[in-house]
């Protein structure tokens, strides 16, 4: 019997699974592991099962010389040093499944109108007993339809979002990402363009790029002021994409017309201002957070445990070079 060690309870079925076939111990508390109670956990185990909030650091790697591998529950992998694991042949997995996709897809729609149509000021407005009668010119907002929407970075999600912009709503979709995708532009009638071209002639920016060296603080102080004053930027990918501080004072001094956020860049924590903002739409890491992408998730995460188990390559490898030089 193998031992797995989850750092924390997972919704749906998938970990029963796990336990009638191996010894499984779960982080019993419902909160972030702390780093001691980690290392402990890793020292035990034979294989991982981590969350985006545990940062699978050298240590954490070298705390048990025979880990096996390392299955990450989400679709983003910054939290581990792929680069040491991969030198040290652990293999990593994560869940890209297509209920993810289709979650974080929605959310990111979620986000683009509920600041476009100020849903959330409307609500608080309404609840407040503040609407007295109908008006022409009551929180009138922006539609979507006929704008042009650029996304960067055009993956999996990338191109759900896609997907549903132009065939949903009417909108041109322009993107950016460090290849070009000719059969994408011609399916959806997007277009390639460079990242300050997006930048300028976009209503709507929406990110869906992984966390890299090469990503981190994409969007800055410059491109921000590059953007229309009218246009909206949306972010459901990882906070450290953003510098927040300037998109704070940007959107105070309304050099854009707003924000819907779902990440932050030092998460939990959010940069000072921010909540004190109309022009913003704050939710707290939940664009995946569906019955269907949460279940699913725990059903890759573990099933990519049991591939690898079984000898076999894991379909959702993060790092599958660690396969060949293993056999070598
Ligand atoms: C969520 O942010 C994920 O990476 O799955
Ligand atoms: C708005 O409620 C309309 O009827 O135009």
């Amino acid at each position: 019997m193998v031992k797995i060690f989850v750092t924390r309870n997972l919704p749906g079925e998938a970990i029963a699974k796990l336990k009638k076939k191996h010894t499984v111990q779960i982080y019993p508390k419902d909160k972030v592991i702390p780093r001691k109670k980690l290392l402990k956990g890793v020292k035990w185990c034979d294989v991982l099962l981590c969350l985006l909030t545990d940062k699978i650091d050298k240590e954490v790697i070298d705390a048990n010389p025979n880990l096996k591998m390392i299955s990450n529950y989400a679709v983003g992998f910054n939290n581990i040093d792929v680069k040491y694991a991969t030198e040290k042949g652990i293999p990593i997995t994560n869940t890209p499944g297509q209920a993810i996709v289709d979650a974080v897809a929605e959310h990111t729609f979620a986000l683009m109108l509920a600041v476009s149509k100020r849903v959330v000021e409307a609500d608080t407005f309404t609840r407040k007993k503040k609407y007295r009668g109908w008006s022409p010119t009551l929180l009138m907002g922006t539609e979507l339809t006929g704008k042009t929407l650029g996304i960067i970075g055009l993956g999996r999600i990338g191109t759900g979002v896609a997907e549903r912009a132009g065939h949903g709503l009417g909108m041109k979709v322009i993107y950016h990402d460090v290849r070009r995708d000719k059969k994408f532009e011609k399916k959806y009638k997007a277009q390639f363009v460079p990242l300050n071209k997006l930048l300028k002639n976009s209503d709507f920016i929406t990110l869906h790029v992984p966390l890299l060296k090469s990503t981190r603080h994409l969007i800055g102080a410059k491109e921000l002021k590059m953007m229309k004053k009218t246009s909206f930027l949306i972010n459901t990918s990882r906070g450290p994409v953003v510098d927040e501080k300037a998109l704070v004072s940007a959107l105070k001094k309304r050099q854009i017309a707003g924000a819907g956020l779902d990440v932050y860049e030092f998460e939990p924590k959010l940069a000072p201002g921010l909540t004190r903002l109309q022009n913003v739409v704050l939710t707290p890491h939940i664009a995946s957070a569906t019955i269907e992408a949460r279940s699913e998730m725990a059903w890759d995460a573990v099933n990519n445990i049991l591939a690898v188990l079984s000898g076999k390559k894991a379909a959702k490898t993060v790092n599958p070079e660690v396969y060949k030089k293993n056999n070598k």
